[in-house]
């Protein structure tokens, strides 16, 4: 009988361009959706000046999305923690988008900042449900810039 060549298959199926594709990039396609739709309210502390008067304002919910330190010790009214890795049932970073947008506890709130669209909500998932990967990301340097919104949905 003739030997099966196994390191061949394995090599093969381990540069498939569809299992490299699978990966979720937290830095690349996870942290930019972040970003633009809960960053604005959950960063840490700073000041704002506004007619004069300079005020600290807090990250919402004691929440802060912009370092994974944060992210990973977030909790929620329940002092359960928001991001539970492997369950993306469980994980209420997640749930909160995906409740309707009337519900008080939808986020992000309507007109505040866009919201997640459904393929954003199953990246989101896929990345929970693969374990929550942050690669070599440990914090955005700067939480504060790139916040603006034109006010427009995603397509
Ligand atoms: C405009 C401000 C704002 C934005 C934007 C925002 N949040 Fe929040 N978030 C809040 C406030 C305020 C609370 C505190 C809960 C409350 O009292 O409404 C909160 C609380 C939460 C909680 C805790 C809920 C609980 O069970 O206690 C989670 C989780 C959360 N936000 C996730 C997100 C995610 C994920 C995004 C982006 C997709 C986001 N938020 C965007 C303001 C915001």
């Amino acid at each position: 009988m003739k030997k099966i060549p196994y390191c061949a298959i394995l090599l093969t199926l381990s540069s498939s361009p569809l299992l490299a594709e699978d990966k979720v990039d937290f830095e690349k396609q996870i942290y930019p959706l972040i970003k633009t739709s809960c960053v604005t309210c959950h960063r840490p502390a700073y000041d704002e000046t506004k007619d004069g008067q300079t005020r600290t304002k807090k990250p919402k919910a004691g929440i802060i999305f912009s370092t994974k330190e944060g992210i990973l010790t977030a909790k929620g009214e329940d002092e359960k923690l928001v991001l539970v890795p492997g369950d993306a049932d469980k994980s209420r970073m997640l749930q909160v988008t995906l409740l309707p947008i009337d519900d008080d506890m939808h986020f992000p709130p309507k007109d505040k900042a866009p919201q997640w669209t459904k393929i954003d909500q199953e990246l989101f998932a896929k990345w929970i449900k693969s374990g929550a990967d942050f690669g070599s990301w440990t914090a955005d340097p700067a939480p504060n810039e790139g916040l603006e919104w034109d006010g427009k949905e995603k397509p």
